[in-house]
């Protein structure tokens, strides 16, 4: 078995063992730990988040007050009283409309571990990627407070310096980082921003 499949599956067996959905859950967990996002009390907007991994995990930082909201395609199931689950495409604008709606209010840290459909093609995907990160980023003035924070899956290509650029204009504390669950071979890093402006 390769190194890589091997580290996968050590993560996935992980997983099952402590009773998360996915193995991104351990990539939250690490990144967090390292830059200290997520905090107790806070309020949380998860993009892709199916299975409920990320929304997990969440869940349990943010008690006893703050709460988690979670975003996909695809349907996820129930996770806890603290956690509020939505259905649909982000590239629908009303979908993001109608969670604002429902939270009246706007969140300390915004998340995004959102990831198309992949083809395969390298540029295509790393394109749709940074196409679907970049719709998030441009509905924070409206979503993330002041101060806010934010975590974003981003596939590494020539789009992601000016997404960075951008964001560096926005937060004064950006970091790019690959968490050690990635897989080493993969174009998947992770952008920590905080304090937004
Ligand atoms: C890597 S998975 C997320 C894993 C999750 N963080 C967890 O811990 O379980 C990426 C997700 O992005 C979702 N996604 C992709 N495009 C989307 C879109 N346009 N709108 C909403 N969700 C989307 C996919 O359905 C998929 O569930």
């Amino acid at each position: 078995m390769r190194l890589e499949d091997a580290k996968k599956d050590h993560y996935r067996k992980l997983a099952k063992e402590q009773g998360y959905r996915s193995r991104s859950a351990f990539k939250l967990i690490e990144l967090n730990q390292k830059y200290n996002l997520i905090k107790s009390n806070d309020n949380i907007l998860d993009f892709g988040a199916a299975p409920g991994g990320w929304l997990q995990v969440a869940s349990k930082l943010v008690m006893p007050k703050g709460k988690v909201i979670g975003v996909d395609l695809l349907p996820i199931k129930p996770i806890n009283d603290n956690v509020t689950i939505f259905q649909g495409d982000i590239r629908d604008e009303k979908v993001v409309n109608n969670i604002l709606n429902e939270i009246g209010r706007k969140v300390d840290v915004i998340l995004s571990d959102i990831a198309p459909n992949i083809s395969g093609i390298w540029k295509i995907d790393h394109n749709n990627q940074i196409d679907l990160t970049r719709l998030i980023i441009n509905r924070f003035p409206d979503l993330l407070e002041k101060n806010g924070g934010c975590l974003l899956k981003a596939f590494d290509g020539p789009m992601l310096k000016p997404l960075e650029n951008e964001l560096r204009k926005n937060f004064t504390n950006v970091k790019l980082i690959k968490p050690k669950v990635s897989r080493n071979a993969s174009s998947e890093l992770y952008i920590a921003c905080r304090n937004f402006r």
